[in-house]
C-alpha cells in the first residue's frame, strides 16, 4: 500500500496536503473576484434573475465551473437570499427594491477545487437596522475564524460566534451550518455557528471548511419553503449571512476567498 496516497482523516475529516492550499486559494479567489464585480449589478429594479445570469456568463467566460447547477436538483450558479430570506434563496423575476438587502452565495469548481464564499449586498438605500445586521453578521464571521487555529475546536469557533452575536441581541439560525470542502462540495464536519468552547473535534493543519454564520434581528428558527430550497425566518425577521472557505495552518488559518479588491462589504 502506498502511504503517501493515502487519504489522511482525523475524527472522519480530511486532512489535506500543504501542496493543496494553492488550488483552493486559486479556486477561492475566482469566486471571490465574482462577488466584487457582482456589486455594480445590484440595484433597485434589477432581478435576481438578471444577477444569477450575469454571474452564470461570469462563470463560463472565466472557464469555471458552477458547483451549484445540477447540484441536488438546483438550477443556477448563486443562491440569493433576499431580507427574510436566510439561505438557499433561488433567483427569480422579482425586481429588488429600494433598501432590499441580500446575500450572495457562488460556489465554483477550478481545478477540481471548490471555492464557496458569500456576501451581503444592498439595493439602494441602506436602513441603520439592516446596517447593523451586516456589520454583526460579519464582524461574527472573521470572530470564529480568528477562533479557527490548531488545538482549538469546533466548538470553539461556534461558541465565538453565538456568544458575539448573541451579545448584541440577535440570533444564531441552528438549522444550516457550514461543512467541510476541497475537491468535494459539502464534506465532514458540519461547522456549526453556536456551541460551547472546548466541545467537538480539535483542528488540525490541513483541515479545509467554510464558516457561514447566518444572522436573524429576531428569532433563530427558520422554515423551508414549497420550493424545497428557499430557507426563511420563521418570524420574517431580516437574516444575513457571510461565508468565507478557509484551511487551518500551522499556527491559524488561511482565508481562501478573500475579497481581491479588498472589500470587506460589498458598498
Ligand atoms: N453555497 C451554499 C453553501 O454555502 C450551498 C448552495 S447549494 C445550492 O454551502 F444548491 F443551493 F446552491
Ligand atoms: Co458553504
Ligand atoms: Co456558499
Amino acid at each position: 500500500m502506498d502511504h503517501a496516497r493515502t487519504p489522511t482523516t482525523r475524527d472522519g475529516i480530511r486532512l489535506h496536503a500543504p501542496g493543496d492550499f494553492d488550488g483552493m486559494r486559486r479556486a477561492g479567489e475566482a469566486a471571490a473576484r465574482i462577488l466584487d464585480d457582482i456589486g455594480e449589478h445590484v440595484f433597485p429594479g434589477q432581478s435576481t434573475a438578471t444577477i444569477d445570469r450575469i454571474i452564470t456568463d461570469m462563470v463560463n467566460h472565466r472557464g469555471l465551473t458552477s458547483a451549484t447547477i445540477g447540484y441536488r436538483g438546483y438550477r443556477h450558479a448563486s443562491c440569493i437570499s433576499v431580507n427574510h430570506v436566510v439561505c438557499h434563496g433561488i433567483p427569480g423575476d422579482k425586481s429588488l427594491r429600494d433598501g432590499d438587502i441580500l446575500n450572495i452565495d457562488v460556489t465554483v469548481i477550478l481545478d477540481g477545487w471548490f471555492g464557496d464564499t458569500s456576501r451581503m449586498y444592498v439595493a439602494g438605500n441602506l436602513s441603520r437596522k439592516a446596517e447593523r445586521l451586516i456589520a454583526v453578521t460579519h464582524e461574527s464571521l472573521m470572530r470564529g475564524i480568528e477562533a479557527a487555529r490548531p488545538g482549538n475546536t469546533f466548538g470553539d469557533i461556534g461558541h465565538a460566534i453565538q456568544s458575539f452575536v448573541e451579545g448584541q441581541r440577535m440570533s444564531v439560525v441552528r438549522d444550516f451550518c457550514g461543512h467541510g470542502l476541497g475537491r468535494t462540495f459539502h464534506a465532514p464536519p458540519n461547522v456549526l455557528h453556536y456551541g460551547r468552547s472546548g466541545t467537538g473535534p480539535v483542528l488540525e493543519e490541513g483541515m479545509f471548511f467554510t464558516i457561514e454564520p447566518m444572522v436573524n434581528l429576531g428569532r433563530p428558527e427558520t422554515k423551508v419553503l414549497a420550493d424545497d430550497w428557499t430557507a426563511v425566518t420563521r418570524d420574517k425577521s431580516l437574516s444575513a449571512q457571510y461565508e468565507h472557505s478557509i484551511g487551518i495552518t500551522a499556527d491559524g488559518c488561511e482565508i481562501f476567498t478573500p475579497s481581491p479588491a479588498g472589500r470587506f462589504y460589498t458598498f
